[in-house]
């Protein structure tokens, strides 16, 4: 046996994590289908020990009953620890650079100013954003997700007024948590655009805003954003676009994130700092004349992406395909589709058992448009599924009772991916 290809993953929650289930599950039984002598060694290099489902993280944050943390922040190793260490390995690093042309990604451990180098033969790039608040992902520092919450469940009960910044889905799912669960909290949602949901069909972002103002008595302000703030005795004082100032005793950033891609060359990079991909199977583009033979990209971090895990689902057995086809093609030699060499005895056994050892193909990857769930409290919400409205009641059936919360499992273990 030859040396294991090794798989370098970098980042490890929502895309990172499925997608290591998903090469062991399916796509490495299949290569080695066609040509058992190849073995495949995995590494995942990410900060957190946890799976962190920031899904549940508008309401989470209200008290540590409705969601208690052991649900939302789950241990890799539930997941992990069925595979050897000849298989897989966690290093628990930032990738803090990347060198295309001798394949290496370089790794700083958590709390170590040592780097490591790492060589690897295909590489996937799932790094995600980060928020300013740790409340939505995590920070360099994993453990200020718990604390930004603790922090939270101490302060929540005592405020009279909240200020949340961000007319996207996550700042309107808290200011209508906070509103329903705190109903004595002045909640104020500043949208910093001229309409809640700016990125999504123009119908919802008027609705949301509807049912705040009468469900949950947010009070909405447009065009208006957060340009700094300072944290006092009486409360966080907020410097706004306008010029004006406004104090209120909370203060939550609910903005979107940054691309985690300061490792990368900026070449490889669009305006947003997602990395570029060169087809529709998300192998990444580099900057022409770089090596990107085996490199790929998935979820937030990918430019263009619809920022949804549920993007994921089709994005995963997508970027695989194109992993598996490239390995088949450059390790074993067959073509996409085409089936391998069988000699007599193979022949015959492709003959009894049909293409068993068919070459894989490329999966297209087709994502649900317009679809989005808003839960505004437990109760309801608005929402949109391949752009037809949702009614409210279902938004609460769907999500607003239990925030996802049955997809943690699955995620976690692999369980999502039928063999
Ligand atoms: C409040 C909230 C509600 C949401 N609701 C929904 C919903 O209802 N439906 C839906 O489809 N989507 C929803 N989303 C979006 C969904 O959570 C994201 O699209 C998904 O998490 C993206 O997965 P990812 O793996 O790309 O990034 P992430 O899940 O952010 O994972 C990135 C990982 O990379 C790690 N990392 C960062 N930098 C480095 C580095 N330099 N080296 C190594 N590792 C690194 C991080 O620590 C993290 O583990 C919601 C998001 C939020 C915040
Ligand atoms: C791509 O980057 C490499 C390394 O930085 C550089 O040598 C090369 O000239 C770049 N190619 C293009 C087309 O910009």
């Amino acid at each position: 046996m030859s040396a294991p290809h090794e798989i370098l993953v970098l980042g490890g929650n929502f895309g990172g994590i499925g997608l290591v289930h998903y090469l062991f599950k399916i796509t490495i039984p299949s290569l080695q289908k066609l040509d058992p002598t190849k073995t495949f060694h995995i590494t995942l290099v990410t900060p957190n020990t946890d799976l962190f489902f920031k899904i549940g993280s508008p309401r989470a944050l209200i008290n540590d009953k409705l969601i208690p943390e052991s649900k939302i922040l789950r241990p890799l190793s539930e997941g992990f620890s069925k595979y050897k260490p000849e298989q897989f390995t966690l290093a628990q690093a930032l990738a803090t650079s990347h060198d295309a042309s001798k394949r290496t990604v370089t790794i700083t451990p958590v709390g170590s100013e040592t780097t490591k180098e790492l060589l690897y033969n295909s590489l996937f790039i799932a790094t995600g954003t980060t928020s300013s608040s740790p409340l939505w992902t995590f920070h360099p520092d994993p453990a200020l997700t718990s604390a930004a919450f603790k922090s939270l469940h101490a302060s929540l009960p005592a405020a009279k007024t909240v200020l949340i910044a961000g007319g996207g889905a996550v700042g309107i799912e808290t200011a209508g948590e906070i509103a329903t669960f705190f109903p004595s909290i002045k909640v104020t949602l500043l949208s910093g655009a001229a309409q809640l949901l700016p990125n999504q069909s123009p119908v919802l972002g008027p609705r949301a805003q509807a049912y705040l103002e009468t469900h949950a008595k947010v009070e909405v302000i447009h065009n208006l954003r957060v340009y700094g703030s300072d944290i006092s005795e009486t409360g966080t004082t907020m410097t706004l676009s306008d010029g004006s100032t406004k104090t209120t005793d909370l203060y939550i950033d609910a903005t979107g994130g940054k691309a985690n891609t300061e490792f990368l060359k900026a070449d490889w990079l669009d305006g947003t700092k997602r990395v570029l991909t060169r087809d529709a199977y998300f192998r990444v583009k580099g900057n022409g004349s770089d090596d990107v033979e085996g490199v790929y990209v998935l979820g937030d971090v990918v430019a263009g992406s619809a920022n949804s895990a549920m993007a994921l689902d089709g994005q995963t057995p997508t970027v695989a395909s194109a992993f598996a086809v490239d390995f088949a093609r450059k390790v074993i030699g067959v073509e996409a589709g085409e089936k391998k060499n069988p000699g007599l005895l193979g022949g015959l056994v492709g003959l009894v058992f049909g293409k068993k050892d068919a070459a894989p193909s490329l999966v297209e990857f087709k994502p649900m448009k317009d679809t989005i769930v808003v839960p505004i409290g437990p109760h309801g919400g608005v929402g949109l599924v391949m752009g037809w409205r949702f009614p409210s009641f279902f938004i609460s059936k769907v999500k607003g009772k239990s925030f996802l919360l049955e997809l943690v499992d699955p995620l976690l273990t692999g369980d999502k991916w039928k063999a």
